[in-house]
């Protein structure tokens, strides 16, 4: 399999190097939240939640949240951060390009997960989020804006995996989802910045 490995991003957790977290929910989800794009007794899917600051705040809002990682270490650090906060989360060691949810769900909240995959693996991806969500669910996506100069040359560089705007209409397109009218909100993070998308399943 072209990219990173289980292995990689579990030793990533388990020896605490995770230059991507930053400690906290991301502002984003908040925003998100207060503008009723994810409500209290929605059903939303956290793929490659990580430690899962925002399964954690999710709970916290009263949201149905499922958190998935493969990496062990990851799932264990979340169930942790749950654990102290007193809050309640289902949790699923699983690989997002597998896992099968039991029925379809309100929305999915896409931090950083499609960036920590290989390119090669995007379209397989992105056909698992279209089958996760019911018709009208909301696909909330943070994309890692991370150009390299190396692209000019053909050099595929990552994680993070750059998320140019025309591979993501590539992957979503129109003809399966509802795409708002640009400019979108970008945050920053780590060395880059992400671009904030929510799209809605057709
Ligand atoms: C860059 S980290 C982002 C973590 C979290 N979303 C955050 O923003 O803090 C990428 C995460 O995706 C997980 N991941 C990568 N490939 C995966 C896969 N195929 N299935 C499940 N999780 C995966 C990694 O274990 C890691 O936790």
């Amino acid at each position: 399999m072209a990219g990173p490995t289980r292995d990689f991003w579990e030793a990533r957790f388990s020896s605490g190097s995770m230059p991507w977290d930053r400690g906290g929910p991301n502002p984003q989800l908040q925003c998100w939240i207060d503008a009723g794009c994810i409500t209290a007794e929605q059903r939303v899917i956290v793929p490659g939640c990580g430690q899962g600051w925002e399964v954690a705040a999710m709970a916290r809002a009263g949201i149905r949240v499922t958190g998935l990682d493969y990496a062990p270490a990851a799932i264990d650090a979340c169930r942790a951060l749950l654990t102290a906060n007193q809050l309640d989360a289902q949790l699923c060691v699983a690989d997002v390009l597998a896992w099968k949810p039991p029925m379809p769900v309100d929305a999915v909240y896409e931090q950083t997960c499609l960036c920590a995959l290989h390119p090669d693996h995007w379209q397989r991806y992105a056909e698992q989020l279209h089958a996760w969500l019911r018709p009208g669910g909301s696909l909330m996506m943070l994309v890692a804006q991370v150009p390299s100069e190396g692209s000019a040359h053909g050099f595929i560089k990552g994680p993070p995996y750059h998320c140019d705007i025309n591979a993501m209409r590539s992957l979503f397109p129109a003809s399966r989802w509802d795409w708002p009218k640009p400019p979108y909100p970008r945050s920053p993070v780590g060395p880059g910045t992400e671009l904030a998308l929510v799209l809605t399943r057709l």
